[in-house]
C-alpha cells in the first residue's frame, strides 16, 4: 500500500518490522495483491542487488541513503496521523548511523515532522550533523504502483542542502533522464505537496458529488454533467468521477491529518472546507444505502443483496476505509441478508467482517439477489452481461455504486438501473442524441458542421 510500502528501502526497525513479511519478501512473494510488482520483486532478487532484513544495524552499515516508507495511520480517537512507526524507524535506524548518509522521508506526515526528525537524528546518531533529513513524498496510485513508480507525473526533492540534493538525484537517474521534472523544495513544503495533492484530489471527487446531490433533488443528470465539466481542459476528467466517493488508506485519513496539523498551526480556517469534503464523501455511503432500501421496496429485512466488490478500488485487495465494505456493513445491520464477492479482497474482507457471507464468484453473489449493488468497479463487474445475471438474480433491481456500467444496456435487458445523481428512467427509451444531430446536420448548410462537437 503506498501509504506503508518499502521501496528500495535499507530500512528496518525492531519494533515495526514483520520477520513473516520480510520472510515473504525475501522469497519472492508479495504479501499484497499489485499489478506487475511481483515480477518486478522477483527480477530485483535475481540481480543480487535487493535484500531484505530487520537487523536495523546491517541496514544502517549497507547504505548511504535510507528510505523510511512506514505508514501514518489515523491515530486511534483522533483526527491526527499516528506518527508512532515512523518515529521508531528513524530512531532505531539513528542509533546504527555512523558515517555520513541521507535519510529520506517518503512517508506522508504532517508539516514539520522533517524538521523535527532532524533535530532528533542528529542528536542521537554517532555520526551527528553527518546525517542529513530529505523528504521525497510519494504519488503512486495503489493497482498503478509499477507505472506511476517508473514514470511519474513529477519528482519532489525536499532537502536542506545541494549535497543532499545530488544524493537523492543519484537515486532517480534513469526516470530524471527520461524527462520527468523535478521540482526542488525545501523540507516543509514537501510535507506539504503531498496532503495538498490528496486534498486536491479528495475536494475534485466530493465537488462532483456534491452535484449529484444536487442532481438528485432536481432530477438532472450527474454523469451528463461531469462529462460536459470533463471537456473544459481547466477541470479535466480525472478524479471527477461520481459514485460512492473515495476510500482506502490515504485520501480519507490525509484530508484528516492535514485540518487537524493546520488547526494545530492556527490556520485551520483555510482547510476547514475539508471537513465538508469529508462529510461529503461520507454521506455517499449512506446514500448508496438508501438507493438499495429504495429498490428492495423501503425495507431490507430478509432481502438478499449482492454486494460485488470489497476492496477500496479496482485492482486492489486494500480494503482500508473501504466504501463497498462499509456499504455491506450497513445493509447487514439493517436486517439485508448480505452476500459479498471481490475478485482480490475475499481474504482481506473476511477477517474484518466475518459476519457478512461471502460467494466464490460472481454468478454465485448474484443467484436469488432481490437487489445487486455494484460497489468496486472491477473490469470483471464491468464486463458481465446483463441478460445472465438477469436470468440469476430474484429481482431485476440494480445500483451501480460507481456510475461503471452500461445503464442503457442494462435497462434493454430488463433491469431497474438505478445510479445517485441519475435521474429515474423506467421503461423510457434513452433519447437518441446521435440520431437526432445526424438529422439536423443535413439541414445544415456545410460550413457549419465544423462547429458541431460531440461529447
Ligand atoms: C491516492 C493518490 O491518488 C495517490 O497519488 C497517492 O500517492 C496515494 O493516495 C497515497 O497517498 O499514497 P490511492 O489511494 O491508491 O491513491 O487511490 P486513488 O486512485 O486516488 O483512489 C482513491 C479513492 O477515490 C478510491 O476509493 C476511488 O474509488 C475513489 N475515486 C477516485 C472516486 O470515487 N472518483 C474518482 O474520480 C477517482
Amino acid at each position: 500500500m503506498p501509504c506503508a510500502w518499502p521501496s528500495s528501502a535499507t530500512t528496518s526497525s525492531d519494533s515495526t518490522s514483520n520477520q513473516a513479511k520480510i520472510d515473504e519478501l525475501a522469497a519472492g512473494r508479495l504479501p499484497i495483491f499489485e499489478p506487475g510488482l511481483e515480477e518486478k520483486l522477483r527480477e530485483a532478487l535475481a540481480s543480487g542487488r535487493l535484500l531484505f532484513t530487520t537487523d536495523t544495524a546491517l541496514a544502517a552499515h549497507h547504505g548511504n541513503v535510507h528510505f523510511i516508507c512506514v505508514g501514518t495511520p489515523q491515530a486511534k480517537g483522533s483526527d491526527a496521523a499516528d506518527l508512532t512507526y515512523v518515529d521508531a524507524a528513524v530512531t532505531a535506524l539513528a542509533a546504527h548511523l555512523h558515517r555520513k548518509c541521507l535519510i529520506v522521508g517518503k512517508s506522508t506526515v504532517p508539516i514539520g515532522t522533517a524538521g523535527r526528525l532532524t533535530r532528533l537524528v542528529q542528536e542521537t546518531a554517532p555520526a551527528g550533523t553527518a546525517v542529513e533529513l530529505a523528504w521525497n513524498p510519494e504519488f503512486l496510485r495503489e493497482g498503478y504502483a509499477v507505472q506511476d513508480t517508473l514514470e511519474p507525473d513529477r519528482l519532489v526533492f525536499g532537502t536542506a542542502s545541494a549535497w543532499a540534493h545530488a544524493q537523492l538525484a543519484a537515486c532517480y537517474t534513469s526516470i530524471i533522464d527520461a524527462g520527468t521534472p523535478v521540482v526542488a523544495t525545501d523540507l516543509a513544503t514537501a510535507e506539504l505537496v503531498k496532503v495538498a495533492a490528496n486534498s486536491f484530489l479528495a475536494t475534485k471527487i466530493s465537488y462532483i458529488n456534491a452535484m449529484a446531490e444536487v442532481c438528485e433533488a432536481t432530477g438532472a443528470d450527474v454523469a451528463e454533467l461531469a462529462t460536459a465539466l470533463s471537456y473544459d481542459t481547466r477541470i479535466g476528467g480525472r478524479f471527477l468521477k461520481p459514485g460512492l466517493g473515495f476510500g482506502g488508506g490515504c485520501l480519507p485519513k490525509d484530508i484528516r491529518a492535514f485540518a487537524h496539523r493546520a488547526e494545530t498551526l492556527g490556520v485551520g480556517q483555510a482547510v476547514s472546507f475539508l471537513r465538508q469534503v469529508d462529510a461529503i464523501n461520507n454521506r455517499r455511503r449512506q446514500r448508496t444505502v438508501d438507493l438499495i432500501t429504495e429498490l428492495a421496496g423501503g425495507d431490507v429485512t430478509g432481502v438478499q443483496v449482492a454486494c460485488l466488490g470489497a476492496a477500496f478500488k479496482p485492482n486492489s485487495d486494500d480494503i482500508r476505509d473501504a466504501p463497498a465494505l462499509d456499504v455491506a456493513r450497513m445493509l447487514h445491520e439493517a436486517g439485508a441478508r448480505v452476500t459479498v464477492y471481490d475478485p482480490q479482497a475475499m481474504p482481506n474482507a473476511r477477517r474484518a467482517y466475518p459476519d457478512l457471507d461471502y460467494a466464490d464468484g460472481l454468478d454465485e453473489a448474484v443467484a436469488g439477489a432481490g437487489v445487486v449493488a455494484l460497489l468496486t468497479e472491477w473490469e470483471q463487474f464491468r464486463q458481465a452481461d446483463p441478460a445472465v445475471l438477469l436470468e440469476l438474480a430474484a429481482a431485476p433491481c440494480i445500483v451501480d455504486g460507481r456510475h461503471a456500467l452500461d445503464a442503457d444496456a442494462y435497462r434493454a435487458a430488463g433491469w431497474d438501473y438505478r445510479a445517485l445523481g441519475r435521474p429515474v428512467q423506467i421503461g423510457a427509451p434513452p433519447l437518441d442524441f446521435e440520431s437526432d444531430l445526424a438529422e439536423a446536420r443535413l439541414d445544415l448548410p456545410v460550413a457549419e458542421h465544423s462547429n458541431v462537437r460531440l461529447p
